[in-house]
C-alpha cells in the first residue's frame, strides 16, 4: 500500500506539470487517479461514411479530417480527448457507462438520435454533461429527423453547421472542462 500511495503521489506532482493537478482532491488514493476529466467525441452510424456518404448533406470531408481538426485543437490547449466511432448501439451504450460527471461528451448519434431511448438513458443515468450534435440541419429535413429522443439529456444542440458543430461544440466543452 505505502508504494502505491508513493506512486500516486509521485504521478501527481508530475500532472501538476502537466496542468492537470487543480482537478485532483487532496486525497490521494487510487480511485481519485480517474479524476483527470476527459472530453469524448462519439459518433454513431453510417458517420464512418463521411466524404462518400450524401455528400451535398454531410459534406465532402471524411470523418478522420474532421477528428484531426479537433484532436489539434484539444491537445493544443491541453485536454485530455477521445474521438471515437461506432455503428453498434450496445457499443456507445458501454463507452458512456465508462463516463463520469466531470467527464464531457460530444455525441452525433446519427440515426439514433430520434429513436435510442436506451442511448438517452445511459447519458442520463451516468451525468455526464453533453453536447449533441449534427453536420446537417436536423429541423429542416424529413419529419422523422425533427425529434430527437437524445436532446432532453443534454446540456444543449448544435445542427446543421457542418463540421463547424463539432467546433463549436468543442469550444463550449473546453471552457466547462476548464472552468
Ligand atoms: C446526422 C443526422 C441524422 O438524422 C442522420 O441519421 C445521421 C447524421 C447529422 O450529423 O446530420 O446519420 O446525425
Amino acid at each position: 500500500m505505502f508504494f502505491v500511495n508513493l506512486g500516486i503521489f509521485l504521478s501527481q506532482y508530475w500532472l501538476k506539470g502537466q496542468g492537470y493537478g487543480k482537478i485532483f482532491k487532496d486525497t490521494l488514493y487510487l480511485k481519485d487517479v480517474r479524476k483527470i476529466r476527459t472530453l469524448w467525441v462519439l459518433n454513431g452510424p453510417n458517420l464512418n461514411l463521411l466524404g462518400r456518404r450524401e455528400p451535398d448533406t454531410y459534406g465532402k470531408e471524411t470523418l478522420a479530417e474532421i477528428n484531426d481538426e479537433l484532436l489539434e485543437i484539444a491537445q493544443k490547449a491541453g485536454v485530455p480527448i477521445e474521438i471515437k466511432q461506432t455503428n453498434f448501439e450496445g457499443e456507445m451504450i458501454q463507452w458512456i457507462h465508462t463516463m463520469a460527471e466531470d467527464d464531457f461528451l460530444i455525441i452525433n448519434p446519427g440515426a439514433w438520435t430520434h429513436y435510442s431511448y436506451a442511448i438517452r438513458d445511459a447519458i442520463a443515468g451516468v451525468k455526464v454533461p453533453a453536447i449533441e450534435v449534427h453536420l446537417s440541419n436536423i429541423h429542416a429535413r424529413e419529419e422523422f429527423r425533427k425529434n430527437s429522443v437524445i436532446a432532453p439529456v443534454c446540456i444543449g444542440q448544435i445542427s446543421g453547421l457542418g463540421k463547424k458543430s463539432y467546433k463549436l461544440a468543442l469550444q463550449f466543452a473546453m471552457e466547462y472542462l476548464t472552468q
